[in-house]
């Protein structure tokens, strides 16, 4: 879908070129596109200001139908955030039209201190994931996503810059496999179809499977997992995924909330908050779909996707406020409140993963409380980890992909919040302040000093806007986020 050419624009017929333009400073070196830019710079309506844009038909000395000139803003501004957004609302603008076929013109020149090869694989970001849709339940589907983007660039950088469509692409098809999942409606994701369809699109793209289903768990013993499983119709399941290359030196575990529909159980949740509770996967639907890319990727360290499902519902089989249970581990929990129950899954596939994987990193992203989204608002997820290096790392990560993460505090002291008189520990803590660190703390005590990290993606895993290069729905984040992350992993001594 992504292609990387050089073609003469004064030969090539094309039907729409984009061509970002930088406000104050030329960044290309072909002369036929130095030209066309000078003549809508001439322009009163078109300056490169950032998100100015001007569309001129048929322009002298080149085979171009319509060229979309689409500013920039100043160089010293400019980022692969700027360069993801233009091309994402660029090919946006484009799906309204359906141009025969779409090129981009990548700058020559070095943009704000990025290389070439950053700047197309930004644009290349920025134009496949705008180029997704999620019509699957539409009858009229009006838009069509296009079918192949093309980036002209210096015939000299031609061959060095081809690879990079590859792995852009195994990324970003990444990314929106997780966004089909979130979109999927709970009443078509039940845990059942929702196993059945992350073990077909793993074992096609090679990946070692393994599921336990409700028999397997009752027999292991996940106690807290199924704790929470206990109201649904549907049966739960935990879903192991592996990408193990021979000689790797390290193993990362990642683990992801996989709960299809959260009620909140008996502790039912109100309307409102209620509405987007099918998107209480995306942890475990990025977990997957990063399981499936680094399948493509074939990175050189072993890669282990854990992945409990299940449906949070009431019914007369659900487990009750004041239950206790006893986890994986071992440990019994009193249920405080039953809509606390993304950490109960993750302790029992946590403290699995930890004793059969035994992994030098692990690693959980959920959708787990309101409390984050309160303290870091909708597009900024939260991070908590006693290892100074892995957060630093996963921040480091976010700010590549502009999957943007913040430190969060994890305080021993606040460890007496979770406090039970009757059990090991409670499920929540005893006051309403600080919800997303007692929720970190409470997996903390799950890790078995394994070097942890928790990824709290309630905010951002879901939007009802959408965006430069992101529909409304789920929005795929922590796919391109921990891939970025693993491959600085393997990359480290
Ligand atoms: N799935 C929710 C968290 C959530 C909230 C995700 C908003 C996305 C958007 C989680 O299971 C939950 O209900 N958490 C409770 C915990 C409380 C009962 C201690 C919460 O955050 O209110
Ligand atoms: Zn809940
Ligand atoms: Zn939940």
């Amino acid at each position: 879908m992504l292609t990387v050419k050089s073609s003469d624009l004064k030969k090539t017929k094309i039907d729409t070129l984009a061509v970002p333009v930088c406000e104050d400073k030329n960044i290309y070196d072909d002369v036929s596109l130095k030209a066309v830019i000078k003549k809508a710079l001439g322009l009163k309506e078109f300056n490169g200001k950032k998100d100015e844009t001007v569309t001129l038909y048929d322009l002298p000395g080149i085979k171009t139908r319509r060229v979309i000139f689409w500013g920039l803003g100043k160089l010293e501004k400019i980022d692969r955030e700027t360069l993801r957004t233009m091309a994402g609302k660029t090919v946006k603008s484009c799906i309204q039209k359906e141009p025969a076929d779409l090129w981009f013109a990548v700058p020559e020149a070095k943009i704000n201190g990025l290389e070439t090869s950053a700047v197309l694989k930004a644009m290349q970001e920025g134009a496949y994931l705008g180029n997704h849709l999620f019509d699957k339940y539409k009858g009229d589907k009006k838009k069509k996503a296009l079918k192949k983007i093309n980036f002209r660039v210096a015939a000299s950088a031609a061959k060095k810059l081809r690879p990079i469509s590859d792995r852009v692409a195994a990324v970003c098809e990444g990314t929106t496999l997780a966004r089909e999942w979130i979109n999927i409606p709970s009443n078509d994701k039940t845990p059942e179809k929702f196993t059945r369809s992350i073990v077909k699109r793993a074992k096609k793209q090679g990946l070692k499977v393994r599921v336990l289903n409700e028999t397997l768990l009752k027999q292991k013993k996940f106690g807290a997992l199924l704790a929470v499983a206990a109201g649904s119709q549907s049966k739960p399941s935990l879903v192991t995924l592996e990408h193990r290359v021979p000689g790797a030196n390290k193993t990362i575990a990642l683990v992801g909330k996989g709960v299809t529909f959260d009620s909140g159980g008996l502790n039912i949740k109100t309307g409102n908050s209620m509405a987007a509770m099918k998107s209480d996967m995306s942890g475990a639907a990025a977990v997957a779909a990063t399981l499936i890319t680094a399948a493509k990727i074939k990175p050189k360290l072993n890669i282990i996707g854990i992945i409990p499902i299940v449906e949070n519902m009431p019914s007369g089989k659900a487990t009750r406020p004041g239950d206790i249970i006893r986890s994986f581990a071992g440990k019994t929990i009193e249920i405080g409140n039953t809509d606390a129950e993304g950490r109960l899954i993750l302790i029992d596939a946590m403290s699995y993963v930890v004793k059969k994987y035994k992994p030098h990193f692990l690693i959980d992203m959920a959708t787990l409380t309101g409390a984050c989204v309160v303290a870091l608002g909708e597009k900024i997820a939260g991070v908590f980890s006693h290892d100074e290096d892995l957060a630093a790392s996963i921040i480091a990560a976010g700010k590549r992909t502009h999957e943007r993460c913040w430190r969060m505090p994890l305080p021993e002291d606040y460890k007496e919040l979770l406090k039970s008189d009757f059990a090991d520990t409670s499920n929540i803590g005893s006051t309403r302040w600080g919800g997303a660190i007692v929720a970190a703390l409470f997996l903390s005590e799950f890790t078995a000093d394994t070097p942890w990290a928790h990824i709290d993606i309630a905010g951002p895993a879901y939007s009802t806007k959408e965006n430069a290069y992101c529909g409304a729905g789920g929005t795929g984040f922590g796919v391109r986020l921990l891939t970025e992350l693993w491959e600085r992993l393997a990359a480290a001594p």
